[in-house]
């Protein structure tokens, strides 16, 4: 019914930290990522090379990873890619693995990468293709897979050739976003439906809810009962994305990990280490975590 095993891919330190007010220092995000990985953490996104001007808390992505040296490096370390400027800033950190991010919607595409749906998957084909060729793994995230903002409810057949397109391109494995966190479990059975109608399997998927409505982890349970092993989430329920009106924090890995070790599915996480670095970092951002299983474990 369920896998035995589930891989958590942690999105903290990028889609948490990319939406933060405050700018945190470079030194206080390697100790999140080296905190992160010590908890038992395999798949931690450390930052995106995007323009500065778009996403400025995350301008110091090449000091960061020269900070972590080899714990920021290697296939498990993924980092957001847009263009090839950003790619060739990558690879000369170092890094092993890059995420390109499209979008289900026309508004979106413009709002996020400011060009059409069409014009940024042209933009992503040659990152892809030389991130290939340097031997890196390589993710496609795919936004508003569910609701959208400005455009309302998106039709699953949409969402899936969005998501076709760009694993085309060559990618490794998709991250179903529900950006805004508007979608149901119906509505996760009937796009991973239509997405393997595509031929984008399970196997090949990985998913990405945000708690907004509270669904994500009956979301989350949905897909894993469909064959989905991937899943994202975010230490403490930090982040939302900076051009996505409404999206608020992502799935709290420790909502995930309570939920995985109640049903004994093997994830390597260790809770308590986690829910640490939580209140740790909560206190760097001064505001509590927005995540259940922190508040109730750290007792705040
Ligand atoms: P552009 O077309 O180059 O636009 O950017 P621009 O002309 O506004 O460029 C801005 C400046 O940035 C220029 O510099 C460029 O050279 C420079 P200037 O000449 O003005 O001094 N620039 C760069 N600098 C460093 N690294 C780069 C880079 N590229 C351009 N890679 C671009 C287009 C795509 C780059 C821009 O729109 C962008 O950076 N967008 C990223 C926005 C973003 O990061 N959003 C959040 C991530 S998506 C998300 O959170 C959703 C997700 O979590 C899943 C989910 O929850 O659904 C993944
Ligand atoms: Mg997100």
């Amino acid at each position: 019914d369920l896998p035995p095993r589930v891989t958590i891919y942690e999105v903290g330190p990028r889609d948490g930290l990319q939406n933060e007010s405050s700018s945190v220092p470079t030194p206080v995000k390697a100790e999140f990522v080296r905190r992160l990985v010590a908890a038992g953490l395999e798949t931690v996104e450390t930052t995106s090379f995007v323009s500065p001007r778009w996403v400025p808390q995350l301008a110091d992505a090449a000091e960061l990873l020269a900070d972590l040296d080899e714990v920021g490096r290697g296939p498990l370390r993924p980092v957001l890619v847009p263009n090839e400027r950003g790619l060739d800033r990558a690879l000369e950190a170092g890094v092993g693995a890059v995420a390109i991010f499209g979008s289900a919607t026309e508004t979106f595409a413009q709002k996020n990468l400011g060009r059409s749906r069409a014009e940024s998957v042209q933009m992503f084909a040659p990152v892809v293709r030389r991130a290939q060729e340097a031997g890196l793994w390589v993710r496609a995230y795919v936004s508003m897979c569910f609701g959208d903002p400005w455009e309302g409810p998106v039709p699953v057949d949409q969402v899936a050739d969005a998501c076709a397109e760009l694993m085309d391109l060559g990618c490794d494995q998709l991250s179903v976003g529900d950006t805004i966190g508007t979608g149901t479990t119906g509505h996760v059975e009937a796009l991973l439906a239509a997405l393997d109608r595509r031929g984008v399997g399970v196997d090949r998927i990985g998913v990405h809810f945000h708690d907004t409505y509270g669904q994500a982890l009956a979301n989350t349970l949905t897909a894993l009962r469909a064959g989905v092993t991937v899943v994202d989430a975010s230490t403490g329920g930090l982040g939302g994305c900076p051009y996505a009106k409404s999206a608020t924090g992502n799935l709290a890995t420790e909502d995930l990990v309570w939920m995985l070790d109640g049903a004994g599915v093997e994830s390597g996480v260790d809770l308590d280490a986690l829910v640490e670095t939580s209140a740790w970092m909560a206190q760097q951002l001064g505001k509590a975590s927005p995540s259940r299983v922190v508040k109730a474990l750290s007792g705040g």
